[in-house]
C-alpha cells in the first residue's frame, strides 16, 4: 500500500495568457512550430487555474502586457522563499521588460524585492527542497546568481548542471513531489539525462527516493509539474510519469497545456510559488 499524503494549501501567482504568443526563438520549443491558437491556449490556462482554486489553494494575478508574450510563465519572475522574494534577471533581452512588471506587483504586495546582479530566471531554475535550494545553470541562470541566491536567502544552495537545450531550466526536468515543509521527507521527480554526471551524482545522493522520469515524460513537460504534497497538476501526455505517480500514492490531476508547450513551457512555468 502507498502511503496517504497529505496536501498543504498554497499561494500563487499567475498571470492570464491574454497577449500569449511565440514571437521569438529563445529555446529549441520556440523554433518552427510558432502558430499558438489564443482561444484554445485561454481555455487551457483557465483550466489550471480554475483546478487549483477547486483544490483549495489562493490563486492571484498580475496584468498582462501587450508586448510581452512570454510574460504567462509566472514562475519565472521571481523565487519567493520566507516571504522574501529574489528577483529575475532575464537571459533574453526581450523578457527584461517583465523584471519590472513583476517586482511592481510584489511592491504593491507588500514584498520587498532583491533586484539581481547576475542573469536569473526566479523558479524556471531556483526550486526549494528539504532546506536546500536546487539551481540549475547551464542555459540562463549564472553561477554568480547561485552566490547571490545563497547570500541572500542564508540557505544551501545546490548548483545543478544542465546539459540538453531541450531542458533548459531546472523546472523542466525536475519537480518537487513533497517540500519537507511539515516534517515530511522532501522529495522530487526527475528526468535524469537534463544533468551532467557529477549533478545526477548529487541528486542520487540527495533523493535517493526520487521518482525517475522518462525522455518521454520529459518531451512531453511532465517534469514542469505542480504538487501540493498529495494532488499532482501533470500534463497528461507524460502517461508513464502519471502511473508512476499513483503507484506512489500521490492523486495525479491532468491539465493539458499543450499550447503552452509551444514556447517552452507548461504547468509550473505558469505557477509562482508564494512561501510567505
Ligand atoms: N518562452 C519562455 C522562455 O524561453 C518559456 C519559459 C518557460 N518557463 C519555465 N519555467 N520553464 O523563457
Amino acid at each position: 500500500m502507498p502511503p496517504s499524503r497529505v496536501p498543504r494549501p498554497r499561494r500563487y501567482l499567475v498571470c492570464e495568457p491574454r497577449y500569449f504568443d511565440v514571437k521569438y526563438a529563445i529555446n529549441p520549443w520556440m523554433s518552427g512550430n510558432t502558430e499558438v491558437d489564443l482561444g484554445l491556449a485561454r481555455s487551457q490556462w483557465a483550466a489550471l487555474t480554475d483546478t487549483y482554486q477547486a483544490l483549495g489553494h489562493k490563486v492571484e494575478s498580475v496584468e498582462p502586457h501587450a508586448e510581452l508574450p512570454d510574460m504567462v510563465f509566472a514562475a519565472n519572475s521571481a523565487l519567493v522563499l520566507d516571504g522574501k522574494v529574489f528577483g529575475s534577471r532575464f537571459h533574453a533581452l526581450q523578457r527584461r521588460p517583465e523584471e519590472e512588471v513583476y517586482a511592481a506587483w510584489f511592491k504593491v504586495a507588500g514584498f520587498d524585492v532583491r533586484r539581481p546582479e547576475a542573469v536569473v530566471e526566479g523558479e524556471g531554475d531556483l526550486v526549494p527542497v528539504g532546506g536546500h535550494i536546487l539551481a540549475g545553470t547551464g542555459f540562463r541562470t549564472t553561477v554568480e546568481a547561485h552566490r547571490e541566491v545563497h547570500e541572500f536567502f542564508g540557505v544551501p544552495v545546490i548548483g545543478l548542471q544542465l546539459v540538453d537545450p531541450y531542458f533548459y531550466h531546472l523546472d523542466t526536468a525536475l519537480f518537487v513531489l513533497e517540500d519537507g515543509h511539515d516534517g515530511q521527507e522532501a522529495n522530487i521527480a526527475y528526468y535524469p539525462e537534463a544533468f551532467s554526471p557529477d549533478s545526477l551524482a548529487v541528486l542520487r545522493r540527495l533523493f535517493p527516493q526520487a521518482l525517475i522520469a522518462t525522455r518521454d515524460d520529459a518531451m512531453a513537460f511532465g517534469l514542469n509539474s505542480v504538487s501540493d504534497g498529495r494532488h499532482v497538476l501533470v500534463a497528461p501526455q507524460a502517461h508513464a510519469l502519471v502511473e508512476q505517480l499513483a503507484a506512489h500514492g500521490y492523486e495525479p490531476v491532468p491539465v493539458d497545456m499543450s499550447e503552452f508547450h509551444k514556447a517552452g513551457g507548461g504547468i509550473k512555468c505558469c505557477t509562482q510559488e508564494i512561501r510567505a
